[in-house]
């Protein structure tokens, strides 16, 4: 979380979000504001009642974990805000995303070209997933991979495992990080073969490195270019 951010969440009059990160940011909320929580997939109707919200002139913040324009609920509040004949000011504050939070957590995989990809195909069919896997393979990103596996979602993790390993060496660095700055924080630096081996849910981000990408004490590091010897 950005100072700004927090400072926002201080003095909402109303907080909206989805209840797993209301209560991550519990203790920041005053006591005499009105908090709107409810369950994923909920969505557009918590950003209609925001905007409805902030249409009454009340200062309205809606949570989002880490950037809310990195997976979150910016654009959405954005689009429905411009449905809405009269103009409501929205402003978006940023935060630290989960791809440079596990990056910071690994060493430095992403200091050279980086891609980001999320293996949800709630919202995206997976077929432009897999080609978005295949471009960032094929043209030597580093990669990211956000919503990567859940209890009931496996197969488009085992399905991006077998698309990057036709691209890319089996002894590719990659770091997979839980709960990145939060209570319960794991990381772990492995290999592109035995990427499935490890522990991976939706609070977990994964960080594939690129052909460059070496492991320096501990540290993973996609190096930038740089002459050491001058
Ligand atoms: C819907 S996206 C939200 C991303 C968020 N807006 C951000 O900027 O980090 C949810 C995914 O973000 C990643 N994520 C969010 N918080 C995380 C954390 N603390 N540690 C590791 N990954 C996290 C996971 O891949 C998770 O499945």
């Amino acid at each position: 979380m950005t100072p700004k951010a927090q400072q926002e969440i201080e003095n909402a009059d109303v907080v909206v979000g989805y209840k797993t990160y209301v209560a991550l940011v519990q203790n920041l909320i005053k006591s005499t504001a009105e908090v709107v929580s409810g369950t994923m997939g909920r969505e557009v109707d918590r950003a209609k009642i925001a905007v409805t919200k902030a249409l009454e002139n009340k200062n309205v913040v809606v949570v989002s974990s880490g950037d809310p324009g990195v997976y979150g609920m910016a654009g959405l509040v954005l689009e429905v805000a411009a449905a809405e004949e009269a103009p409501v000011p929205v402003e978006i504050v940023p935060g630290v995303t989960a791809a440079t939070a596990a990056a910071s957590k690994l060493g430095a995989p992403l200091v050279s070209d980086f891609a980001v990809i999320s293996l949800s195909d709630l919202l995206t069919p997976w077929g432009l997933i897999e080609k978005r896997l295949r471009a960032a393979a094929e043209a030597d990103f580093s990669i990211v991979l956000y919503n990567p596996q859940s209890e009931g979602r496996k197969e488009p993790l085992i399905k991006a495992y077998e698309i990057l390993l036709k691209h890319r060496s089996s002894s590719t660095p990659v770091g997979v990080v839980r709960q990145a700055g939060r209570h319960g924080e794991q990381s772990v630096i492995t290999t592109l073969d035995r990427l499935l081996d490890c522990e991976i849910d939706m609070v977990t981000t994964i960080i594939v490195g690129n052909s460059k990408t070496k492991v320096l004490g501990g540290r993973m590091v996609s190096p930038r270019g740089y002459n050491l010897s001058c």
